[in-house]
């Protein structure tokens, strides 16, 4: 077997993604970065151990790179990696929102919910951070039929600042985040709603829509998502129905651990692309609810580390490759 190092282009490579691609890949035992892009910083030395200078995104030779990761911002990423599949790159996962309508022919890419889909694919689209937690807790649920779809479930869910991207914004400053938490994108109208939308109604197998309600907030720190679900049940199903079923479907994922006892906070995800679920029951009388906590580093599993993920698959690797450091 040919154990030459694969090579990997990362376009948009100053950005917190782009920055945390390179830094996965310097750990990889199989890719490793040859290209790294940026418009800003072209010529310049990419920090690190690496020989790197970034380039142009016009100056790459895509047949040239086996795997492409594009990490510009969404309305301009998608169609880099259409171009970098269609230039002769091996493969293309594209981290923005732009094809995961499937565009381009992108399959959405959530290793643990369709990794039939992405094994051998030659352009993904990486799921948003939001909807991969929100997917992965509700998986489980919605294919065993445990959520009584006739009431909506409420999913209140926080980020960290990264989670905005690098670009400078006035409400991203220090002086504006920090000592403060505050709901945005509230009555479904963040842009993510149509993809949890999607997402739930395939799980479900197709049928009613699932209904939901999804508020956002912005936390203080640097990175990390915690999503608190209120999940609507069938009567007479407990946190510990929702616990078993959940780690029942995920034993055989690394990267999925349901929590048999206690909740998930950010300090137990943060750094590694795992993602952890808890339940807990709901003091309540009338209609049942059950308490879904989910936590994961919105860098990794909700953008670079899902990212490798998926293009260890799309190469025919073995889909650890790398992310255990
Ligand atoms: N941050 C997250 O937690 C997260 C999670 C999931 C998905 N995503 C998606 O991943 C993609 C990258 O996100 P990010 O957070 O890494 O973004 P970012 O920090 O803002 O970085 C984007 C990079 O793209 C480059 N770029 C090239 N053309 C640009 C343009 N016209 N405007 C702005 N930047 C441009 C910039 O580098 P130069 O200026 O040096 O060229 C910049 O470093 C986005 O589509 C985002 O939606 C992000």
């Amino acid at each position: 077997m040919n154990k030459s190092p694969l090579r990997a282009a990362v376009v948009g490579a100053t950005g917190y993604t782009g920055q945390e691609v390179l830094r996965l890949l310097r750990g990889h035992p199989r890719v490793r970065a040859a290209v790294a892009t940026s418009e800003s910083q072209a010529g310049h030395a990419v920090r690190g151990p690496q020989a790197l200078r970034y380039v142009r995104a016009e100056d790459v030779r895509f047949d040239d790179v086996d795997i492409v990761f594009s990490c510009l911002p969404t309305g301009e990423s998608g169609e880099w990696a259409i171009r970098a599949r269609d230039g002769g790159a091996g493969a293309a996962v594209d981290l923005s929102a732009d094809l995961r309508d499937g565009q381009g022919g992108a399959v959405y890419g959530v290793p643990e919910l369709w990794r039939a889909d992405v094994r051998g694919a030659a352009l993904v689209a990486n799921p948003g951070c939001y909807p991969t937690g929100l997917l992965l807790a509700m998986a489980p649920l919605l294919e065993a039929g445990l959520v009584d779809v006739s009431r909506p479930l409420i999913a209140d869910a926080a980020s960290g600042v990264t989670g905005a991207g690098r670009a400078a914004k006035r409400d991203m400053l220090f002086g504006e985040v920090a000592e403060d938490y505050r709901a945005y994108g509230v009555g479904n109208r963040h842009r993510h709603v149509p993809e949890i939308a999607a997402g739930f109604a395939r799980l479900a197998g197709g049928g009613a829509p699932v209904p939901f309600v999804f508020t956002p907030h912005l936390l203080p720190v640097r990175r990390g998502i915690l999503e608190t679900l209120y999940v609507p049940v069938a009567s007479g199903l407990t946190a510990a129905d929702l616990t078993a079923a959940s780690a029942a479907r995920y034993a055989d994922e690394r990267f999925v651990e349901v929590w048999a006892d206690g909740l998930p906070s950010l300090r137990d995800v943060v750094g590694s692309n795992r993602v952890a679920i808890g339940f807990a029951d709901v003091a309540l009388d009338g209609a049942p609810l059950v308490l879904g906590v989910v936590a994961f580093d919105n860098l990794l599993k909700g953008a670079a580390g899902q990212a490798v993920q998926n293009a260890n698959l799309m190469l025919g690797l073995c889909e650890e490759e790398g992310l255990f450091q």
